[in-house]
Formats: structure tokens, sequence, C-alpha cells
């Protein structure tokens, strides 16, 4: 057994998402959110489920509060529900939505958590999609707004600002193959969606400093893309490099252009829009789950993994695990996607979300024994550490999630928390990950 022990002020945290946990969907002037509507769609969502009551964390923020505290995390990643700030999107801030963000940030702060607020974790206010949504450069221009409404009123408390949360999902997912709200399916607007949200995070970026804050970054989700050369090149780019280059570098990727001539031309990037987008950024944020294995398939129509990959196949190789979203297990992705952004790109990192789906629930004993995840957590974060070895600047590790909660199209089938919710009694009970968790936190480090 050998300890592995992290670096001084390495930060531990834990990961939500408003619409995945706060329920409370129609209080206090919430307006009506993209996943509201998608959710009410027949067939989007596992059995038809919603957001709407979710953990009811809205009224239970204290109690989750004190959950955190009692796990010993130095840091909380939550996201800001836009359509409770801003409930059509623009104009003046909601009070009520802000002020409860105001109360958890302040609860936070006492309770010695650090606050890290994600503006956009994939609630768009439903009157943004009405008038076009991300593929729409509005959408962009208004989410500056809303960042300097809410940077004015918590810059002063919180450590570190995400602008959005995986934008790979809400272009691709939203706008591209359909799986995600708002379920369109047309890649030329999931391309135009890309750059908005670029934008969308540069203008941000710009409201968030000129409101003092500290940290400022985006998450994003980079896959480690395993199998053939060509293959990788083409997805790392439409996927990955699409992201990391103007954000990092100012520029989009040539080849990404090219690839996506079928679809747009690209007019929609905008004489000035590199230089927004390429400001100077704290620390990357990167959720990571599983890698993504890729083979030429001539014929093969676009693969699930973005406009312009034609002639491309994902699979898995034979001999992993996986977990219950059918996701392999295979944590030497994680090291070396951290290496690579290193070296390509030269940024620190911080792990804002990572963790898995096990349906595990309490046993007679009433405890929640979920071997899988801690084995999974486990190697993970060695597998950051294995990063930190080899020269990777890797800031911290935050646990998707603190709670199980709302799963998106999975609704609430698939269970990523360290924390068990029994949804009938809203009952919390720590997993024995929670408990290995807390552990690592305590020790800085943990033993493989
Ligand atoms: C990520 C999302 C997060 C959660 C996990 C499992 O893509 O950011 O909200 O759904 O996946």
């Amino acid at each position: 057994m050998t300890q592995l022990t992290f670096p001084q002020g390495f930060l531990w945290g834990t990961a939500t998402a408003s619409y995945q946990i706060e329920g409370a969907a129609t209080e206090d002037g919430r307006g009506q959110s993209i996943w509201d509507t998608f959710s009410a769609t027949p067939g989007k969502t596992w059995r038809g489920q919603s957001g709407a009551v979710a953990c009811d964390h809205y009224h239970r923020v204290d109690e989750d509060i004190a959950l955190m505290a009692s796990l010993g995390v130095d840091t909380y990643r939550f996201s800001i529900a836009w359509p409770r700030i801003q409930p059509d999107g623009t104009g003046p801030a909601n009070p009520k939505g802000l002020d409860f963000y105001d109360r958890l940030v302040d609860k936070l702060v006492a309770a010695g958590i650090k606050p890290m607020p994600t503006l956009y974790h994939w609630d768009l206010p439903q009157a943004f999609e009405d008038r076009g949504g991300w593929p729409v450069r509005e959408t962009a221009e208004r989410f500056g707004d809303y960042a300097a409404i809410v940077g004015a009123r918590l810059s002063d408390r919180v450590h570190t600002w995400w602008t959005l949360n995986e934008p790979w999902c809400s272009a691709y997912l939203g706008y591209g193959n359909g799986h995600h709200a708002p379920g369109r399916t047309e890649p030329a607007a999931a391309l135009a969606a890309v750059h908005h949200l670029n934008l969308a995070h540069g203008l941000a970026v710009q409201s968030l400093r000129a409101a003092g804050a500290e940290q400022v970054s985006i998450v994003l989700n980079p896959t480690q893309c395993r199998g053939e050369e060509e293959a990788v090149r083409v997805v790392d780019g439409i996927a990955n490099r699409v992201f990391f280059d103007p954000i990092l570098l100012g520029r989009y990727p040539a080849d990404v252009i090219e690839r996506t001539r079928h679809h747009t031309d690209w007019s929609f990037v905008q004489e000035g829009d590199l230089e927004t987008i390429n400001q100077p950024i704290d620390v990357l944020g990167v959720n990571y789950y599983s890698p993504t294995w890729l083979r030429a398939k001539p014929g093969e129509p676009e693969s699930d993994v973005g406009p312009g990959t034609i002639g491309i196949e994902t699979y898995t190789p034979e001999g992993l695990e996986f977990t219950d979203m059918g996701w392999a297990v295979d944590a030497t992705g994680l090291t070396d996607l951290l290496v690579r952004i290193q070296k390509d790109y030269g940024v620190p990192t911080m792990i804002t979300e990572n963790g898995a789906a096990y349906p595990t629930g309490p046993g007679e004993d009433g405890e929640v024994h979920d071997d899988e995840r801690v084995a999974y957590l486990r190697a993970h974060i060695a597998a950051v550490h294995d990063a930190i070895e080899a020269g990777a600047d890797v800031r911290g590790y935050t646990a998707w999630s603190l709670m199980d909660n709302f799963e998106w199209a999975f609704g609430y089938d698939k269970r990523f928390g360290i924390v068990h919710v029994d949804y009938a009694t809203q009952q919390r009970t720590p997993k024995d990950s929670a408990k290995f968790y807390s552990k690592v936190i305590a020790d800085n480090g943990l033993t493989r």
C-alpha cells in the first residue's frame, strides 16, 4: 500500500446543479426554463420525471450545508438558476431569487465552505428558447448582463466562478442529437450554439471581473479520445478543441471549420468575438467520467459525438467494467486528459465533476454499502495524483454529486450521490462513499 498525499492547499469539494436538486420550481418568482418544458414533453425524460421537486434543496439548504460540513469539504460547487434571477431572461433581478443565493453563500461561508457557483448549468429561461435559444447571438449578450447582476451581489464572497457547465452538452445534446433540452436536432444550430456559448463565457468573464470577482473560469467536459488516430483527431477537434482553442488560444481550429462546412460557413463568428472569448481564466474546470473510443466506419451517419463526425463510430473495448449509466470505467483516461491539457494549453485545472452512478440503496442495516462507487472514487482520485506527479497543475477535486438527484433525461433512475436520497421522505443518508471521501479529505490523500 502506498500513501498518496496531495499538495498543500488542494481543494476538496462536492458538486450539484440547480435544476437537479432545488425543486421549488414555481416558488418566489422563478420563471420557466427549457428543462421544465422538456420534462413536460412526453417521451423526453425517464417516466416523464422532472426537477419540480427534486431533492427539495430550496427548503433544505441548512440541512444540506450541515451535511457538507460534516464531510469536511473545503468547497461546494452549485449552480445559480438563471430563471430565478431573471424569470424571462432580461430586465431587473427578481429580489427573492437573488436573496436565495445570497443566503446560501453566506451560510456556506459561515460553515467554512468556499462557494463556487456556476452561472449556467443548463436551465436556460424558456423565453430565450422561444426567441431561438443558444443558436441566436442575443442569448450570449444577455448572459453577460445576467453575470453582471449576480456578480455585483455575490463577488465579495465567492471563491471561484464558473461561467458555463459543459457547453458541449448544451450545444450538441441540446441542438444536435436532441437528448437534452430543448431537444432540437439541427446540426447547423448546434454549431452556432457552440460559438454563442463560447461568446457568452467571454462576456460573463468580463462582467464578473468588472464586479470584482476573484477567480473566474469555465467548466468543460473534454473527452479523452482513444482509438484510431484519424478518428481521434476529428473528434478531439469537434468535441474538445472547439472550446479549448477559442477560450485559451483565441482561435477556432481550422480542421473543425473545414469538417463542418456542409452544415455552416461559421459566419456567426463576428469581428472581435475571438478576443472577447479569449479572456484570461484562473483555473480550468474539468468534468470527467469516462473516455471515448473511436474508429472509422465508412458510411456511418454522424456519430453522437457531434456534427462533422460522419464515418466515425464510438465503441467500447472488451474487458472493462461499466457504471449504471453504461459508461466504461477507466481512470487512466483522467490522468491522460489532465496531462494533455497541461502540455497543450499550460493552464491549471480543477476536477469540477467526477463520480459514478450505481443503484445501491440502504441495506437491512440502514447503511448504503456502495463499494463500487468507493472503488471508482479511489481509482480516479489516485489518477489525479498520477497526473500531478506527471507535471499537471491540478488544484482541486470536486465529487459529483453531493447527493442523488434528477439526472436529466434519466430522471431519478440514476444515482450519482455520495449521499443517498429517499425521494418519498427526502431523507438523506451518507453512503459508504461519503465516509470514504470524508477520510480522503481529512488525510488530504489516500492509499493505493
Ligand atoms: C454531467 C453534468 C451533471 C451530471 C453528470 C452525471 O455531464 O454536468 O449535471 O448530470 O454529468
